[in-house]
């Protein structure tokens, strides 16, 4: 099913550090619908800082990427969307969510959940600098007392947003406790835009409920599918068809991870890609026999040959 010209309805979550272009390339072949990028603040973009370049660039990615931008200035959202529609971005997501105290200290990610004029005048002015379709990502609200996703939402549809993405957590609350879906129904309820529902999606399963039950235009999983990448299709696919496909094989797993490790190394570098590999390695075999000790030796070594042998060894072992 296309939605929003995406090709499903079950999007993967930008997480910062994590959701690169590495990840990306693994998820497009475990064949996910939609792509995005980590967050990219509007002025390193424009001051051209190497890293937040490297994130805005998708320009040689083979298939769409949504880019996603955090700030607080008007004027440089402007700047950095013009910039990201030349760098090859599908569209442009705007982050108020983000929990970090470095962030929120600037008045950027979820602290534009307090200043609802200053959202709007970066909405609006973000719209009107690109061709391209902006998306904005928020939360339940800064805490329990200050719970205002669906005046945001009214307010990001006033201002032209596409569509929006709601995780269900407060700011207080950052990554722990449970996300609050009952609002993420008000907010569906409440705007015409199509409205994604984001927070604690673990299984095709659950995706169903928060489908029917919020009534939700899509779903977005984030943690759930860090080492399981194969999880935003097998959602996609119970969606269309009711039907669960099998869990990928243990030697599925390895060769998946061991495409992942080259893949961070031709990327990053092989010092740099392993350093990144270890996060990613230690999601993938998290469920494995003794994934304690394997992930222990895993993170002494350097080189991507060494990688490869323990992992073979390792995976040689179980698969007997
Ligand atoms: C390590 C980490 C980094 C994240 N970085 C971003 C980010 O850059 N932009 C953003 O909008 N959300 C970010 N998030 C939030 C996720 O996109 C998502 O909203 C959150 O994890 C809830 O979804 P989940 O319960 O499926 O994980 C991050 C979350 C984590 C755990």
């Amino acid at each position: 099913m296309a939605f929003l010209d995406f090709d499903s309805n079950v999007f993967m979550a930008p997480m910062a550090g994590i959701t690169d272009a590495p990840l990306r390339t693994i998820l497009a072949s475990c064949g996910a619908g939609n792509l995005i990028s980590e967050m990219a603040a509007v002025n390193a973009i424009q001051r051209k800082n190497p890293k937040s370049w490297q994130i805005a660039n998708v320009k040689d990615e083979p298939y769409p990427v949504v880019v996603q931008l955090v700030g607080n200035s008007p004027e440089l959202f402007a700047d950095a969307a013009k910039l990201v529609t030349d760098l090859g971005a599908h569209s442009i997501d705007i982050n108020m969510g983000c929990p970090v105290k470095k962030i929120v200290n600037n008045n950027a990610g979820s602290a534009l959940m307090r200043d609802l004029p200053l959202a709007a005048q970066i909405i609006e002015t973000t719209v009107k600098a690109t061709p391209l379709k902006v998306s904005v990502k928020f939360r339940k609200g800064w805490d329990n007392e200050h719970s205002n996703a669906v005046e945001f939402a009214k307010m990001c549809e006033q201002s032209g947003a596409s569509y929006i993405t709601v995780h269900g957590r407060t700011r207080a609350q950052g990554y722990s406790g449970t996300a609050d879906w009952n609002i993420i129904g008000e907010v569906k309820a409440a705007v015409s835009i199509p409205v994604i529902g984001n927070g604690d999606i673990d299984s095709p399963q659950c995706a169903e409920q928060r489908l029917k039950q919020y009534a939700v235009d899509g779903v977005m999983i984030g943690r759930a599918m860090l080492g399981s990448p194969w999880l935003l299709n097998r959602t996609h696919h119970y969606l269309q068809t009711g039907h669960i496909l099998p869990e990928p094989s243990v030697s599925e797993v390895r060769q998946m991870l061991l495409k992942h490790i080259r893949l961070l190394v031709d990327y990053y570098g092989e010092r740099g890609g392993m350093a990144i590999s270890r996060k990613h390695v230690g999601w993938y075999v998290k469920s494995l026999y003794e994934a304690k000790r394997f992930r222990e030796q895993y993170t002494k070594l350097n080189t991507l040959t060494d990688a490869t042998d323990l992992i073979n060894d390792f995976f040689s072992r179980i698969e007997q």
